[in-house]
């Protein structure tokens, strides 16, 4: 069979490499893609972004599956408008992808669901946004309602700050329509970790646990950032946790969004804070994977990715179960000058290490000319390997990361500290996911 994977960064280039490997697979097309794409022998870039380009291209095509990267196409209902023309897609709906998309829907409906989250309260009105920080006083975190790539959250840890960000938000119109509307919320504090599952509509089925690091330096400083590294398993999420989670957040979740006539179909990613009780609360719903940690995650997958996406996509994943390496992989991010706030492109990329069997290099932002590397993002690579712990994967994938030459190339050097801070991360993952 043929796929279509839209999108184009690491997880895409994770994804898309992943499916390839089924033996149910033809050919795997990614729209853009990216040079690390347009490299891989088994895949092919098709330079197509509009909605009804793609769905001219997978009917011309013949393509008997797409899957969806990006929140962006999906907050703009591509699920919906490929489902109206009977294309075969896997990702939710413009409706069920609100999760994401609107903070306040998903506050809405974290609330009437039961689904344990930071108390919040949402405004539009400046004023009365800055009187409820003064009753309620900081450490305090200040959300834009809509899509703003990362850039919609100020942990404000004193008053003054959270008043800058209402004022930038609601007043200055930095982040455009998706900070029309604000949402103050509780701060939570923890370990965090990233949860993600795949879900059919009804039912849900959770992939290996990870962690992602969101600040740009090492020991978790500088500014917040898409994502600086990542790794699976998570320790933090012990087997009781896992457990719970499924059992407070996505059970409640998936039949939350069914009952509420959205079902929910796709990748879904609660972004949770892990409390020393070991209580998890959600911060956020994605509606996609992480990235970075699809990357890690897709490293570790055993099963046939092709098999998992049909059962989805028919609801039958309530008889599927994916088996994971027991191998950990770690995943290093390597960033442009200037990333998160002003990334250089155009940067040559002059050495990049050959993948092998536990180490593959991931593109994020970078595009292929005439057979030259150059970067064209913030993030631009995301080097991931495998190891029988932690440790071994963490020095496999900084061993490959320091071979990778480019001018102004930044990256963190403790990705995992947390987790190989975790005594049980230090001999083999054993039976973790
Ligand atoms: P979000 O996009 O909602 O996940 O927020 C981005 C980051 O801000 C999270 O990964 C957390 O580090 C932090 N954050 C968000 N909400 C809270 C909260 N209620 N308390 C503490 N930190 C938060
Ligand atoms: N790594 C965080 C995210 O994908 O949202």
């Amino acid at each position: 069979m043929k796929i279509l994977v839209i999108g184009s960064g690491g997880r895409e280039h994770a994804l898309a490499w992943r499916l390839a490997k089924s033996e149910r697979v033809q050919k795997v097309f990614v729209a853009p893609g990216n040079g690390g794409t347009a490299r891989e022998p088994a895949l092919e870039n098709v330079p197509l972004v509009g909605i009804p380009e793609l769905i001219a291209f997978v009917k011309a095509e013949t393509i008997q599956l797409t899957v969806v990267g990006p929140e962006a196409p999906l907050a703009a209902g591509i699920v919906n408008a490929f489902e109206a023309e009977g294309l075969r897609i896997f990702g939710p709906t413009r409706e069920a992808a609100q999760l994401e998309s609107s903070k306040d829907f998903a506050k809405q409906f974290m609330v009437r669901h039961g689904i344990p989250t930071a108390a919040y309260e949402t405004f539009e009105d400046p004023a009365a946004a800055k009187s409820h920080v003064d009753r309620v006083g900081a450490p305090i975190v200040v959300k834009a309602d809509g899509l703003a790539a990362g850039k919609g959250v100020v942990v404000a840890m004193t008053v003054g700050e959270a008043h800058a960000a209402i004022d930038d938000m609601l007043s200055g119109g930095k982040l455009g329509a998706a900070g029309a509307r604000v949402v103050i919320e509780e701060f939570l504090e923890g370990e965090e970790a990233s949860f993600i599952v795949m879900a059919d509509g009804r039912n849900a089925i959770s992939l290996a646990t990870s962690q992602d690091h969101k600040r740009l330096l090492d020991g978790d400083g500088g500014p917040n950032t898409g994502g600086m590294g990542a790794y699976s398993p998570a320790p933090v999420v012990t087997p009781e946790i896992h457990k719970r989670v499924m059992r407070e957040i996505i059970s409640p979740a998936i039949e939350g969004m069914a009952r509420d006539g959205t079902p929910y179909r796709g990748f879904l990613y609660a972004g949770l804070m892990i409390d020393r009780d070991g209580r998890p609360r959600t911060l956020e719903f994605n509606c996609r994977l992480g990235d970075p940690e699809a990357e890690p995650i897709l490293m570790r997958l055993k099963s046939d990715l092709v098999d998992l996406i049909d059962a989805a996509v028919d609801g039958k994943l309530d008889r599927t179960e994916p088996q994971w390496d027991r191998r950990a992989a770690l995943g290093v991010v390597l960033a442009a000058a200037g990333y998160p706030d002003n990334p250089r492109k155009g940067d040559a990329i002059a050495v990049i290490p050959a993948n092998a069997a536990d180490c593959h290099v991931f593109h994020a932002g970078t595009t292929l000319s005439d057979g030259r590397l150059a970067t064209s993002g913030g993030r631009v690579l995301c080097v991931t390997a495998l190891g029988d712990s932690l440790r071994i994967a963490r020095s496999r994938a900084y061993e490959a990361a320091e071979q990778v030459r480019f001018e102004g190339v930044q990256f963190r050097k403790d990705i995992g500290h947390r987790a190989l801070r975790d005594p049980a991360s230090r001999s083999s993952p054993g039976k973790k996911v």
